[in-house]
C-alpha cells in the first residue's frame, strides 16, 4: 500500500506553472506571491506538544512536537498509516491523546473536544467525504453554519420571525462561499450526483461557512486528476490570502506540497521525521529513505 502512494510521488505537478490567479492579480509568478504570503505570516497560533495516541497496542502517534503560525500554510505528510489522520484529529477533538498538550492562541489543553474546537474556529474538512448525498449543495453547505445559528431547531423549522430572517443571512452567507468556490451552477442538485473533485469542493465550502480561523484539510486532493487538483490548490491558496485563514494540510502529492505549502511536518511510524521549509524536508536524508525514496 505504501508503494502505490510512493510512486504517485515521483510525478510532480506544476500547479504554479498554470495558475491563473498570479497573472490575474499582476503577480510575476508563484514565487513572489509566496513571498507575499511569507511576510503575512505571524506568530505560533498552534503549538502541540509532545503528543503520544495509542489504540490499544499500536502507537499511532509517538511524542510529536510541533506548531502552525498564523496565516501559513503547514503541510503534513509521511506514508499510509504515519499517524497523519491520527493528528488532525487530536487538533479537532476526535481522538484524545494519552500524553502532551494542546496549546492553541496560549491556552493550554491536555485534550480538544470537537464542539470547542469548532468554537474556537478550528474546521475540518474529511478524508473520506461526509457530506448528505442526497442534500443540495447549498444544503449541505449550509449545515457548516448550524454553530452559529441562534434561534431554536423548532424556530428554525417553522421558519418563524426571527428564525427566517436569520435563514436568510445565513443563505446569503453561503451563496457568497458557492460563489467563491465557482459551484453557482450545481447549487440545488443533490451532492451524490456531482463527480469526486467538486464534492471536494463542497466538503471545503461546508468548512469555510464556519468561518474558521483555522483550517484543517485531510487529503483534500486525493482521487482528483491534474485539472482538479490545480482548481484545488487555487482555492486553498485563495482562502488562505483573502481570509487569512491559517491552513493545516495532509497531502500526498509532493509537487502540490512544494508549491503550496510554507512548512512542512513529515511522520512515519508516528513518530516525526522532518520539519521545515519544503526544499529543506526534501532534501533531509532520513525523509528520502522513508517517504520519497523512489523519486531517487
Ligand atoms: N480509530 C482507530 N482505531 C484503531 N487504530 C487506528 C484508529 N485510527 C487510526 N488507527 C491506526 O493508527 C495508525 C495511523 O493511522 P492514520 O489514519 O492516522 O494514518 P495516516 O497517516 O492518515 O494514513 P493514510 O495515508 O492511509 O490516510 C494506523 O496504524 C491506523 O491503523
Ligand atoms: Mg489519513
Amino acid at each position: 500500500m505504501t508503494m502505490a502512494k510512493s510512486a504517485s510521488l515521483a510525478t510532480t505537478l506544476p500547479v504554479t506553472a498554470q495558475m491563473p490567479r498570479h497573472a490575474e492579480s499582476g503577480r510575476p509568478d508563484a514565487a513572489a506571491a509566496q513571498s507575499d504570503r511569507a511576510a503575512r505570516i505571524g506568530g505560533v497560533i498552534l503549538d502541540m506538544q509532545n503528543i503520544s495516541l495509542a489504540f490499544g497496542g499500536v502507537k499511532a502517534l509517538t511524542d510529536i512536537s510541533f506548531d502552525v503560525r498564523e496565516h501559513e500554510i503547514r503541510a503534513i505528510i509521511g506514508p499510509n498509516g504515519a499517524g497523519k489522520s491520527s493528528l488532525l484529529n487530536v487538533i479537532s477533538g476526535v481522538y484524545t491523546p494519552q500524553q502532551g498538550a494542546i496549546v492553541f492562541k496560549g491556552d493550554r489543553y491536555a485534550r480538544m473536544t470537537p464542539r470547542r474546537a469548532a468554537e474556537m474556529g478550528i474546521a475540518r474538512t474529511f478524508q473520506n467525504l461526509a457530506l448528505f448525498k442526497g442534500m443540495s449543495v447549498l444544503d449541505n453547505i449550509m449545515t457548516g453554519r448550524n454553530l452559529r445559528m441562534k434561534c431554536g431547531i423548532l424556530a428554525q423549522a417553522l421558519r418563524i420571525g426571527p428564525a427566517a430572517r436569520e435563514e436568510t443571512r445565513h443563505r446569503e452567507f453561503v451563496e457568497n462561499i458557492i460563489d467563491f468556490l465557482e459551484i453557482q451552477a450545481y447549487r440545488k442538485t443533490p451532492v451524490g450526483r456531482l463527480p469526486y473533485g467538486l464534492q471536494k469542493r463542497v466538503d471545503l465550502g461546508r468548512a469555510l461557512a464556519m468561518e474558521p480561523r483555522m483550517l484543517l484539510l485531510d487529503e483534500p486532493m486525493a482521487g482528483m486528476n491534474i485539472e482538479e487538483k490545480q482548481d484545488m490548490s487555487r482555492f486553498i491558496l485563495d482562502v488562505n490570502d483573502e481570509f487569512g485563514t491559517t491552513i493545516v494540510l495532509i497531502e500526498h502529492d509532493m509537487g502540490v506540497v512544494m508549491d503550496i505549502s510554507d512548512r512542512v511536518v513529515v511522520l512515519d511510524y508516528g513518530k516525526k521525521i522532518g520539519d521545515g521549509e519544503p526544499a529543506q524536508v526534501r532534501a533531509n536524508d532520513e525523509v528520502i529513505r522513508a517517504y520519497l525514496g523512489v523519486a531517487h
